[in-house]
């Protein structure tokens, strides 16, 4: 009998996550760094954050983990960050493994989410929110997509979206910057999975949406307002086992994980919303 087909191992695999250091990025990283992977953690106020997480990854999970800080909207950002993970990782000498590239991952998970209601809201801060949400991650896959697509190994790109800006979601109220730069994300990632697969048919593109999620659970992470711990309950569908029933940017991690270790799958924005597009 043949063997079942085997998800993409994260063993050794060099993984970039921007805005890594805290929340849902946090969380991303422990959860592949737990899967085997090598951690390239990207922040840019939070470096501490970002230290003191590489140090929790290394002591938990034996594997390196790296701080990179860098501001994503500043011309040449995406290259020079890229260029100083795969520097770094190489240093270790796994060029040369055919398992392992010298970007294997990229996790787009840092976002702006500013607050101001329709009237007030200023060409600055939908600009703003184009050049965090939309530009850097885009220029950012760009950059890394194409090193995977040079690697027999290829690749995959992560791109974290908004379930409330998918076609099926609904967009709340008081973020009219922040929406529509985040309702790219679905276009974008599709767009990339044709481009860079033409390239290279071992390099895909899938993306997560997620709803409102939990994020005081992480190591490091402060308590949240019970008000949004009740809001994130309300939204969803389904109650999730864990105490107080609320989607945690775990369950985001998690989908992160399957989407970068199915190998046939690209092109795929998968709401993680606890079914709450339906409720
Ligand atoms: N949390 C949720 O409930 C939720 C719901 C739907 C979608 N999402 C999406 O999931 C992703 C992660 O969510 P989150 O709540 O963890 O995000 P977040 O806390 O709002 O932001 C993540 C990180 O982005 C980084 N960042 C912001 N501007 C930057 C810049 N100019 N250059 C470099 N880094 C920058 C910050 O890094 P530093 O701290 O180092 O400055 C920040 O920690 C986001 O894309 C978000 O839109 C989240």
């Amino acid at each position: 009998m043949e063997n079942p087909p085997l998800p993409l191992s994260l063993e050794s695999r060099v993984v970039l996550v921007t805005g890594g250091a805290r929340r849902v990025g946090k969380a991303i990283a422990i959860e592949l760094a737990r899967r085997g992977a090598r951690l390239a953690i990207h922040c840019n106020s939070s470096v501490e954050a970002a230290r003191d997480l590489c140090a929790l990854l290394e002591e938990r999970y034996g594997t390196d983990a790296e701080p990179f800080q860098a501001d994503i909207t500043e011309d040449g950002a995406a290259e020079d960050l890229v260029d100083r993970v795969t520097r770094h990782f190489a240093r270790f000498g796994d060029a040369d493994d055919e398992h392992v590239g010298l970007i294997d991952v990229l996790v787009n998970s840092a976002a702006v989410w500013p607050e101001k209601p329709l009237e007030e809201f200023t060409a600055d801060d939908a600009r703003r929110c184009y050049e965090v949400n939309t530009l850097a991650p885009l220029l950012l896959a760009r950059t890394a997509g194409l090193r995977m697509a040079d690697q027999p190994t290829g690749g995959v790109v992560i791109n974290l979206g908004d379930m409330a800006t998918a076609h099926d979601g609904s967009p709340y109220p008081g973020y009219p910057a922040y929406h529509p730069s985040k309702a790219a994300i679905p276009g974008m990632t599709r767009a990339l999975a044709i481009e860079l697969a033409r390239r290279n048919r071992r390099v895909r593109v899938n993306a997560v949406l997620p709803g409102p999620v939990i994020c005081q659970h992480l190591p490091g992470e402060p308590e949240e307002p019970e008000s949004r711990k009740q809001h994130a309950r309300d939204v969803a569908l389904v109650a999730t086992p864990e105490e107080g029933g609320y989607g945690r940017a775990e369950h985001v991690a998690h989908a992160v994980a399957m989407l970068v270790e199915n190998p046939f799958l690209s092109g795929v924005c998968l709401p993680v919303d606890g079914g709450g597009r339906l409720a």
